[in-house]
């Protein structure tokens, strides 16, 4: 029997990605990992290996989603692009190994452009379906050696906003969110926290939050997530759906 909901969740094999994997909440969902690593031992989840950092892994999801939503025959398609990497790339600007740069700016900036582009081209007409794109404090803040970072987060909500926006002009089309997780106890934070502070001066702050159990569990943050959804077309473009330790901040300078 074919699942009545499909899921991709991209960076499935680790941190927040990982708690979304293992807490889709439709029953029966058939969910898809797309990271470098596999997902094994969970019933009803597949992988798509690949490297969303590369344009030769954009054309492998191209042809998977086309692929998968050509013959599908339930009733919802959801993506969930969560993959990023948290640390590479760190440095001020001018300082950083280029060829780590663009590692940074390709999996970062370029690829939840071109995956989400990918996603809505592959979703056939009158499938409901909905993409979110996972985003971060750092799209307001001024995250110091994270230049690029920063900036990749910030084009995405700008993506979402304007394919929002063409939601609502067109009256047609998959829903499509940004969410803020705020600050998350993963691999990936506890790495950033670990930098050193000639790289990343921050790193100091992430260590005392961690120690003061001031960063949400993935679990917490996945659930959260979850419960966002579907988004009201009426309602924000980027929805913070738990609490960062750089918010308070980021938020007051976005004024
Ligand atoms: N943790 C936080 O406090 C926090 C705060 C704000 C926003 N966020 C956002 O939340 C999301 C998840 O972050 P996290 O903290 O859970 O990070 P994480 O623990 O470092 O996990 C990152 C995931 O991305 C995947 N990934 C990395 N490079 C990839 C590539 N080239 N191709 C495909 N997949 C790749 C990894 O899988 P593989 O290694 O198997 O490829 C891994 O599953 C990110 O978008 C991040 O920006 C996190």
């Amino acid at each position: 029997m074919s699942s009545t909901t499909l899921c991709w969740v991209t960076g499935g094999t680790s941190g927040l990605g990982a708690a979304l994997v293992r807490s889709v909440p439709y029953e029966g969902a058939r969910v898809v990992n797309v990271a470098r690593h596999r997902v094994d031992g969970l019933d009803g989840v597949d992988n798509l290996v690949t490297d969303l950092g590369q344009p030769a892994g954009w054309e492998a999801l191209r042809q998977h989603l086309r692929d998968e939503l050509a013959r599908f025959t339930g009733d919802f398609a959801l993506f969930v692009h969560n993959a990023a990497a948290l640390t590479s790339g760190a440095g001020y600007a001018g300082t950083v190994d280029p060829m780590e740069h663009e590692r940074h700016v390709l999996l970062n900036s370029a690829a939840p452009i071109v995956v989400g582009e990918a996603f809505l081209a592959a979703v056939p007409d009158g499938l409901p379906a909905g993409l979110v794109m996972v985003s971060s404090t750092a799209s307001t803040s001024l995250p110091v050696t994270r230049a690029a970072y920063g900036a990749g987060k910030a084009g995405l909500e700008q993506w979402v906003r304007v394919v929002r926006q063409e939601r609502r002009e067109r009256g047609t089309g998959p829903w499509v969110v940004a969410v803020l997780p705020g600050s998350v106890d993963t691999p990936g934070l506890r790495a950033a926290a670990a930098t050193d502070e000639a790289v990343y001066p921050r790193a100091k702050v992430l260590r005392e939050s961690l120690e003061r159990g001031l960063v949400h569990s993935p679990e917490h943050v996945a659930a959260a997530i979850w419960a966002a959804l579907p988004p009201a077309d009426d309602g924000p473009d980027v929805i913070r759906v738990a609490s960062s330790i750089a918010a308070a901040t980021a938020e007051s300078e976005r004024r």
